[in-house]
C-alpha cells in the first residue's frame, strides 16, 4: 500500500536572495531567462525580486510576472505600506501572485535595527498582512531573524498574522546561526503552540554561515515544515542560502525517511545551475553536490569497478536524473538560423527582437568557425553579458605578446563612448598587462576583487569563461566574458564589469 505524501512547496529565491550575493546582480532579461527555466523545472513559487528596492528590481519582478504562467510569482516587501503597494503593482499581471512581507522579531533586531517595541512590531506585521491581502489572496509573512527570536513572542505574532490572512509563515535562520536539532524543534513547538497553526503552511529559509543551511532546512521538514526557500547553486547573501538541488534530491533520494515529495522535474537541475552560474559569474565548485563537475565522477579503480558491475554499489542517484549528459552536441558550423533559434527556445531563451537574435547568431557563427562542437553551455555564454543596456566601453582590438624572460605586453584598442583609443602596457602576466592597458585608457579607479577562469565545456578547444569582479565606492559588479582565447575573454570580462559600473553610476545620477 502506498502512503500518501504531503507536498513540499519549493520556493526559489535565486532572483531575490541569490541576487543579494555580492556582485551577483542580474539584468531584467537575465532574470526572465532564469525564471523560464525555474518554471520549466516546476518550481512552485519564484521570488522574482524586491519590487521597491529600485526601478530595475520593479521592472524585473513585473517582467517575470508577465512571462511566467505555471509557477506563482512573488515579490518581497518590508512590512510597510509603500513596499506592499509597489509589490502589488509589479505583480498585477501575474497568473498567480504572492506578496512576501517581513519584519524582524528578534530582541537584537527590534532594539537596535528597528528601534521598536515588540507590541508595535506585532501591530505593524498584522497591518502589513491585511494590506497585502488587498492585492492577492496569497500572502507570506516572515519573522526576520526568527531563529533568534523569543518563542512566546513568536507564538503571538504568528497567531495574529494568520488571523489577519497570512497563508504561509516563514521562520528564517537569517544569520545562519541555527543548528539542525534546535531549528527543527523550534518548528515543532511553534506548530504545537500556535492555536491556528493548521491554517498556514510553515516555511524554512536558511542561510549557510555555518554550512548548515541544507541540514537545518531538512530538519525543519522533518518537524512539519511544508515549504523550503532555497536557491540554485546555494547562491545568496554572504555564505548563501540552502541549495535547491540538494534539498530536492535529498527528499527524493531518501523517500524512506521523508513524508513529503516535491513537484520538481529534476532533469532540469543541471542546465538551470549552468545558466545561473554563467549569468552571475559565480562558478560552481567541482565537488559541489549534484551540480559540481565531479559530483558523479568516480576516480578510484575500486569505485569504477563497482559501478561497472552494478551501478548502485557506489551511486545513490543517476546523473541523467538531474540533467547531466543533456548538453548533447546540437549545433555546428553548418547550423542555420532556424536550428539555432529553436535550440535557444528549448533552453527557455526567447529573443525580444530580430536584431538581438541576429547579433547572437553572428557570434554563434564566429564561434562555430573556431570550435566544431557547440554545446548548450556555449549557447548560454553567447548571450551572457550581451544584454548590458549601456555599452560605454567596447573592446575593438587586442594584441598580447608573451615570451619567457621578458615582461608580457598588451596592445589594446577601445571605443569609449564611440571614440577610439589605443595604448599598451606591460604586466607581471598577460592578463595583468591587459587590465593595466584598459585602465590606462579608462582610469576607472575600481579595485579588482576577483579574477577567475573556467572552461565552459571539455577539451582544449573549449571556451574559457572569465569572471572579473570590480568594486568602486562600495558598489560590486561581476563582469563576464567567454571566448576560445582566454585573453580575449579576460579583456571582455573586464569591459563588461566596467560597463556594469558605468550603468550603476548613471542609475545613481537618475539617467
Ligand atoms: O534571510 C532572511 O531573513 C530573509 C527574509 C527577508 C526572508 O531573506
Ligand atoms: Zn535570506
Amino acid at each position: 500500500m502506498s502512503i500518501q505524501k504531503d507536498k513540499l512547496v519549493i520556493f526559489d529565491t535565486t532572483l531575490r536572495d541569490g541576487e543579494q550575493s555580492p556582485g551577483a546582480s542580474m539584468s531584467k532579461e537575465e532574470k526572465v531567462r532564469i525564471a523560464r527555466l525555474l518554471e520549466r523545472m516546476r518550481v512552485d513559487v519564484i521570488e522574482a525580486g524586491f519590487a521597491i528596492a529600485s526601478p530595475g528590481d520593479f521592472e524585473a519582478v513585473k517582467a517575470v510576472a508577465e512571462t511566467v504562467r505555471e509557477s506563482r510569482v512573488c515579490s518581497l516587501a518590508r512590512a510597510i505600506n509603500a513596499d506592499i503597494l509597489r509589490a502589488g503593482e509589479a505583480l498585477k499581471k501575474a497568473n498567480a501572485s504572492r506578496i512576501h512581507t517581513f519584519i524582524a522579531t528578534s530582541p537584537i533586531h527590534m532594539q537596535y535595527k528597528l528601534q521598536m517595541a515588540p507590541e508595535d512590531v506585532l501591530q505593524q506585521a498584522v497591518q502589513a498582512v491585511k494590506t497585502a491581502r488587498q492585492f492577492t489572496d496569497d500572502v507570506e509573512f516572515s519573522l526576520e531573524d526568527g531563529s533568534r527570536s523569543e518563542p512566546d513572542f513568536m507564538y503571538r505574532i504568528i497567531e495574529a498574522v494568520i488571523a489577519a490572512g497570512a497563508g504561509t509563515i516563514n521562520i528564517p535562520d537569517t544569520v545562519g546561526y541555527g543548528e539542525p536539532g534546535e531549528y527543527g524543534a523550534l518548528f515543532r513547538r511553534v506548530i504545537e503552540h500556535v492555536p491556528n497553526s493548521d491554517r498556514a503552511i510553515f516555511s524554512t529559509h536558511c542561510h549557510n554561515d555555518l554550512g548548515l543551511a541544507v541540514a537545518n532546512s531538512l530538519s525543519a521538514v522533518m518537524n512539519g515544515v511544508r515549504q523550503v526557500e532555497c536557491t540554485i547553486n546555494g547562491l545568496g547573501e554572504r555564505a548563501g542560502n540552502a541549495s535547491l538541488e540538494e534539498i530536492v534530491m535529498a527528499v527524493q533520494t531518501r523517500q524512506d525517511l521523508y513524508s513529503v515529495e516535491t513537484s520538481i522535474d529534476t532533469r532540469h537541475i543541471v542546465p538551470t545551475s549552468r545558466l545561473v552560474s554563467s549569468v552571475t559569474g559565480f562558478p560552481v565548485q567541482p565537488n559541489k553536490a549534484i551540480v559540481g563537475a565531479n559530483a558523479f565522477a568516480h576516480e578510484s579503480g575500486i569505485h569504477q569497478d563497482g559501478v561497472l558491475k552494478h551501478r548502485e554499489t557506489y551511486e545513490i542517484m543517476r546523473a541523467e536524473d538531474v540533467g547531466w549528459g543533456q548538453n548533447r552536441l546540437v549545433l555546428g558550423k553548418h547550423s542555420g538560423r532556424a536550428a539555432v533559434r529553436a535550440r535557444y527556445g528549448e533552453l527557455g531563451v526567447a529573443f525580444s527582437d530580430s536584431e538581438t537574435f541576429q547579433q547572437v547568431f553572428q557570434r554563434f557563427k564566429i564561434l562555430a568557425d573556431k570550435k566544431h562542437e557547440i554545446f548548450d553551455e556555449d549557447l548560454h555564454s553567447l548571450i551572457t553579458g550581451s544584454e548590458t543596456p549601456v555599452e560605454r566601453f567596447h573592446l575593438q582590438d587586442l594584441d598580447v605578446r608573451s615570451k619567457i624572460g621578458s615582461a608580457p605586453q598588451a596592445f589594446i584598442s577601445l571605443l569609449v563612448e564611440g571614440e577610439s583609443h589605443q595604448t599598451e602596457a606591460c604586466g607581471s602576466g598577460p592578463v595583468d598587462a591587459i587590465f593595466k592597458a584598459i585602465e590606462r585608457i579608462v582610469g576607472s579607479g575600481a579595485d579588482l576583487k576577483l579574477y577567475s577562469v573556467n572552461a565552459v565545456t571539455q577539451g582544449t578547444d573549449s571556451q574559457g569563461s572569465v569572471t572579473v569582479r570590480l568594486e568602486k565606492d562600495g558598489h560590486l559588479v561581476n563582469g563576464v566574458g567567454a571566448d576560445t582565447d582566454i585573453l580575449v575573454a579576460s579583456a571582455q570580462a573586464y569591459m563588461d564589469a566596467l560597463n556594469l559600473l558605468a550603468m550603476g553610476e548613471s542609475k545613481k545620477q537618475g539617467v
